[in-house]
């Protein structure tokens, strides 16, 4: 233990941690120090001081490299491409080669839920409903017209982990069997002050916060879980978000389409409403399939238009993917680009005090699951209606709320009645 402590020092004046020397130094029981000794053990302080180091250094894109993305419109379709797709997805299906994964490791802030998203209840015209138990309705849907049990993977993070399972444990997972939901934890990293020092919390450890949904790579292989994946025969595997009500979790037309279009990708988007919308899009970057944040792209594009009179890049990110194996395979061996986000974090200051910050203080830095499709030179997209598909609750008022999502959800249920 003294050995790891001295080298544990040693590494961190290295990294000019001076800060948490200096709390080590004066505060810290040898309990205290055994804890942050086994931490720093799992912590590559170089990346972090490496991301720290780029943090304001966002990479900036030539617009000259940016272009539109060919999509396919459900609507559009004849009723042969229909048929077919349909077919193709439902052999999937049926042949058990779908599984479903939920990404339920985001913090939820804006909302401000207490407890992991999915625990979240919402007033529907069907009642109330947790964003869990509207998953497992989609899932239960599926099951009974396709005659199979989905497996269900549920990506948690360190932080919600606990509470994610024992919430489902005492819902009896809302009826789903027990045996095909797995749970699997994202990865993290340390958060680090604008001055350079890791952030210390409360419990005199390390904070280290969820490294976004990119994580999901990494994270899969890590678990195991798509070695399981491949024994059992998956193929396919949808991945959504937790919090988007009108969700589609079982498509086979996006599969068919997928398949059909030899495409080992592809994801769902919605029309952009309007050029100043905030939110990502599909183009293509350097040749290669790539979403685009609404900050990243040049006013002048946003507002192009193309020769039906449709925003050139306006097909949007619903967080509604589909990938082959192959595809979660090849990823899991990537290394995806961290984006940076300054956020508020209370800490140890370096005599061990407790600082409340009232304003951003430090960064905290997020991989991308769509940053995935850059290692692609392909995807398909298939547009659908924002109205059938696209219910998100991010905020806890205004758009995008649990009010604005249960009147999409409600409306779509009494259009679908019969
Ligand atoms: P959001 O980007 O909306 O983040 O996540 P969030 O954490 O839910 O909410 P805010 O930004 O803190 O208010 C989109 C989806 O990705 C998942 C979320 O759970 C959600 O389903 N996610 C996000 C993760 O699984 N891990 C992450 O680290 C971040």
């Amino acid at each position: 233990m003294k050995e790891n402590y001295k080298e544990t020092i040693e590494k961190l004046k290295k990294y000019k941690q001076n800060e948490i020397v200096n709390i080590i130094a004066k505060k810290y029981t040898e309990e205290e120090n055994c804890k942050i000794v086994e931490q720093l053990k799992n912590i590559n302080l170089e990346q972090v001081i490496e991301l720290y180091k780029n943090a304001e250094n966002i990479p900036s894109i030539d617009e000259n490299k940016i272009e539109h993305i060919q999509y396919t419109d459900l609507n559009s379709l004849s009723n042969e491409q229909f048929k077919e797709y349909k077919q193709i997805g439902i052999d999937v299906i049926k042949n058990n080669k779908y599984a479903v994964i939920t990404m339920a490791g985001g913090q939820g802030t804006r909302l401000g839920h207490k407890g992991p998203k999915g625990t979240f209840k919402i007033d529907t015209i069907n009642g109330e409903k947790y964003l869990f138990q509207i998953i497992v309705e989609s899932l239960q849907k599926a099951n009974k017209k396709y005659d199979v049990t989905i497996p269900w993977y549920i990506m948690t993070s360190e932080d919600n982990n606990d509470q994610t399972v024992e919430f489902l444990e005492k819902n009896n997972y809302f009826g789903y069997k027990k045996e095909k939901v797995k749970f699997f934890k994202q990865g993290k990293v340390p958060m680090i002050k604008t001055d350079g020092n890791i952030v210390i919390d409360q419990n005199k450890l390390i904070k280290e916060a969820s490294d976004g949904n990119g994580s999901i790579y990494k994270s899969l292989k890590d678990a195991e879980l798509l070695k399981e994946m491949k024994s059992q025969g998956i193929e396919w595997i949808f991945v959504g978000g937790v919090d988007n009500i009108l969700l589609k979790i079982v498509d086979p037309i996006l599969t068919g389409l997928t398949i059909k279009e030899n495409n080992l990708i592809s994801s769902k988007s919605v029309v952009k409403k309007n050029a100043k919308e905030k939110v990502g899009v599909f183009c293509k970057l350097n040749g290669v399939p790539k979403v685009i944040e609404y900050t990243e792209l040049p006013e002048k594009m946003a507002e192009d238009i193309d020769e039906n009179g449709e925003l050139l890049y306006g097909e949007v990110n619903i967080l509604s993917h589909l990938f082959n194996i192959k595809a979660l395979e090849k990823l899991a061996e990537q290394k995806l680009p961290y984006h940076t986000a300054f956020k508020k974090s209370n800490y140890l200051n370096e005599f061990g005090e407790f600082i409340e910050v009232l304003e951003p203080n430090a960064y905290k830095f997020e991989s991308y699951i769509f940053d995935g499709f850059s290692f692609f030179d392909d995807m398909s997209i298939l547009r659908v209606k924002r109205e059938d598909e696209f219910a998100p609750i991010k905020n806890a008022t205004g758009s995008d709320s649990p009010e604005t999502a249960v009147k999409l959800y409600n409306d779509y249920i009494e259009r679908n009645k019969n």
